[in-house]
């Protein structure tokens, strides 16, 4: 079959690396005399009337130059819509309308769980690329935008570090992942975190001996020495977050403790290069799908080579922090508190 007109739409939490990825898109598309027709708002884009309006196809002149801007020039969205079966099918319909061949989703899984829905109703082909700051896509071994939110959460700790020296204080940092701690963990090791605390370990079901155990090492640390102390924590690991486990730090164990959530800031900025260089490999890799034929599929990165995985498998579990992370973070904490520097 010849592919004439292919859609693209960028969906859940934006990335840096998502314009890197519609510019790559764009460009391969065109190299094969493919129209790529934009669809704004993620999902909304194909249900809602308002949104499906705005669709347009995108010329050469509309990616030029956005490879290095943050955000999604398609803009985002989270679409409840796509849950129900009522909206997948409103969904397909569009796609039908606009005659379209192929649809590449750019997001989480979450996002490609809208992506496998549309099988059952419409016979195009079905393409997600992964780009998400929490780099949870099983099958992957980075998503677009994991890069940068990292950097952007470095940058900033390296900042709180000054003021926490200067006044030998301890910070409770707050990082985004969602239910994941690749963020945390990957902040943590390279801001050289007091404490790295995520849900790899962490146990959720005995939070006072936790809380314990946290206070115990604070403790032992300030004896030790006159320093800061800094602890990065994965947001909903404990409930109320930062706020809340600062607090209970102050009243448990009379622990002085600065929260800080660093928020949104994480997903915004400039993509470093590995995003924008990740970005445009799996853009191009998509379009490449697309000619192969290929459906159902998600673009992935392994050992810095160009796979396609099924979207089953890439929806089917979370990835998880590699246990040789976790482990040489406690291996670095072990050391750290043995030679007290
Ligand atoms: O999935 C990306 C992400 O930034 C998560 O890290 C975070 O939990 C969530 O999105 C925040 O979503 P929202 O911007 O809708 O509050």
């Amino acid at each position: 079959m010849t592919i004439k007109r292919i859609a693209v739409l960028t969906s859940g939490g934006d990335a840096p690396g998502m314009n890197a990825a519609i510019r790559s898109i764009v460009l391969a598309a065109h190299h094969y005399h493919i129209e790529v027709i934009g669809f704004y708002h993620g999902y909304n884009g194909l249900v809602c009337e308002e949104y499906i309006k705005m669709a347009k196809p995108l010329t050469l002149l509309d990616v030029s130059s956005i490879i290095q801007r943050g955000g999604t020039i398609l803009k985002s969205a989270r679409c409840q819509l796509m849950h129900e079966e009522r909206g997948v099918a409103l969904a397909a319909q569009t796609l039908k309308e606009h005659n379209i061949d192929a649809l590449i989703v750019i997001g989480g899984d979450g996002s490609f769980s809208g992506l496998l829905a549309l099988k059952t109703f419409w016979s195009g082909q079905l393409i997600g690329v992964p780009g998400t700051i929490d780099n949870d896509v099983d099958g992957t071994d980075y998503t677009i935008g994991f890069a940068t939110a990292v950097n952007t959460g470095i940058e900033a700790i390296d900042k709180i570090r000054d003021t926490a020296d200067a006044f030998e204080r301890v910070f409770l940092v707050e990082l985004m992942g969602r239910h994941s701690g690749h963020i945390t963990f990957n902040v943590g090791i390279a801001c050289a975190a007091e404490q790295v605390l995520s849900f790899e370990n962490f146990s959720s079901e005995n939070p006072t001996q936790e809380l314990q155990q946290l206070a115990a090492q604070i403790n032992e640390a300030k004896e030790a020495r006159h320093s800061s102390y800094i602890i990065v924590m994965a947001e909903n690991l404990w409930p109320g977050g930062a706020m809340e486990l600062a607090k209970q730090l102050k009243l448990q164990a009379d622990i002085d403790c600065t929260p800080c959530i660093l928020g949104h800031i994480q997903r915004g900025g400039s993509p470093i290069a590995k995003d924008r260089i990740l970005a445009t490999k799996m853009g191009v890799a998509a379009i490449q799908a697309i000619m192969d034929g290929k459906s159902n599929i998600m673009v992935a990165e392994q050992d810095n080579a160009m796979y396609f995985i099924a979207l089953e498998q890439a929806i089917k579990h979370h990835k998880l922090v590699s246990q040789q992370l976790v482990d040489a973070q406690e291996n670095i904490l072990a050391l750290t508190a043995q030679t007290q520097c």
